[in-house]
């Protein structure tokens, strides 16, 4: 498959947005992290769209949680793929510490999703020995996302130079793992970033809420 694009609305959209990216894109390298209550609404409207989750609970299956939603729930409602650790969670470490990380990651795989596991320019820290023997054990369903904090919201990515250190590091640790960079990927920089060998993907927030910016960076038929 072709390199992905990961749109991340975050706590972002609507459903008439959400009806005109159906609508109008149909690429099967775009992968849409929806807010997670609008996961099955999109699987619904579009069985083809790969859709991500956006977090999933620390505990397993169903029961008695209320307020909580499961990898497997996630899951059954249609998502493919679920973005875990992104920086945004991690700064709140009441939410996402690397303990819950780890068993959200436990839970993502055991579902049946692809995760996208988010780190920044501290990714040795973040995957600690439990989290990098679980990459080790399931690289195939894993992709590490390198967002580095400053890159995240700024208009400013990283150099081209710092994505491909850093992912060849990620790599070097990970035989065979499959990277992706964010952080201020637009239109305007995407087309060389996703020239750069190392990169498998990229995963790209406030643009990826405008359609015009997603068909431009997508450049596949939005009507096929
Ligand atoms: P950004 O966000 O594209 O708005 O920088 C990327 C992300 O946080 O995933």
């Amino acid at each position: 498959m072709s390199k992905l694009i990961i749109g991340n609305w975050k706590m972002n959209g609507s459903i008439p947005l959400l009806n005109a990216f159906i609508d109008s894109i149909h690429c099967e390298n775009f992968v849409l992290a929806v807010p997670n209550v609008f996961v099955a609404y999109s699987h619904m409207k579009d069985k083809f769209l790969k859709l991500a989750a956006q977090d999933c609970s620390i505990f397993q299956g169903c029961g008695a949680r209320t307020g909580e939603i499961s990898a497997d729930i996630l899951k059954e409602s249609g998502a493919e793929f679920i973005i875990l650790g992104h920086s945004e969670r991690r700064a709140l470490s009441s939410f996402d510490g690397i303990d819950s990380i780890y068993k959200k990651l436990n839970n993502s795989i055991k579902a049946g999703l692809k995760v996208i596991l988010c780190v920044a320019e501290n990714f040795n820290k973040l995957l600690d020995k439990n989290t990098s023997e679980f990459i080790i054990n399931n690289i195939e369903n894993i992709y590490i996302a390198f967002e580095p904090i400053s890159a995240i919201g700024s208009g400013k990515a990283a150099s081209l130079q710092e994505i491909v250190d850093t992912l060849n590091a990620i790599k070097s640790k990970f035989s065979g793992i499959k990277c992706i960079y964010g952080g201020s990927v637009n239109s305007e920089n995407s087309a060389e970033i996703l020239t750069l060998e190392s990169v498998d993907g990229v995963l790209i927030g406030g643009s990826s809420l405008r359609l015009g910016e997603m068909k431009a960076i997508l450049g596949c038929d939005a009507q096929v």
